[in-house]
């Protein structure tokens, strides 16, 4: 898009919202939301992980082929289902335990998606194939989109 990031995600917003609308499916709704969020803002990897007993499991996406199982507490998705918050990493290879899935990623934000009860039941995995890429525009609107999500899918 030829605008901001920031003027992006106010534009995508309601676009956002309307993808969702009739539509209360966890798993579809979330596949059309990876392939917004990839086609519209052109991140390198767009996905969701969902929560399997201890695993996360990799669940809809767009972007190369990744990795398919994340114990909890391992890498920077397994981190965020542990810890219950979002993680922003600036040089993935700074994190220790990354889990490389493409040797692209530079940078990567990882949101935790909430049931009703406020369980995390999985979680959005944004890569980057540029440094220090998610700022906090980015998490605040990206935080408010999976937000969306989950209130489209709480019924
Ligand atoms: N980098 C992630 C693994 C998933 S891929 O990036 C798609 C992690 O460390 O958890």
């Amino acid at each position: 898009m030829n605008v901001s990031r920031e003027e992006a995600y106010v534009q995508l917003t309601p676009q956002l919202i309307a993808l969702f609308k009739g539509e209360s499916n966890l798993y579809a709704n979330a596949a059309n939301f990876s392939a917004f969020v990839f086609a519209t803002l052109g991140f390198h990897w767009v996905g969701f992980y969902w929560v399997h007993e201890v695993d996360l499991v990799l669940g809809a996406f767009q972007g190369p082929i990744a990795c398919t199982r994340i114990a909890k507490g391992k890498g920077v998705c397994g981190t965020a289902w542990l810890n219950n918050e979002t993680i922003v990493v600036p040089d993935v290879e700074a994190f220790p335990g990354h889990i490389a899935c493409s040797p692209l990623s530079k940078s990567e934000i990882v949101i935790p998606i909430r049931n009703s009860q406020r369980d995390v039941i999985g979680v959005l995995d944004i890569d980057s194939a540029v440094a220090n890429d998610f700022s906090m525009v980015d998490r605040n609107a990206l935080e408010l989109w999976v937000r969306i999500l989950e209130e489209a899918c709480h019924g």
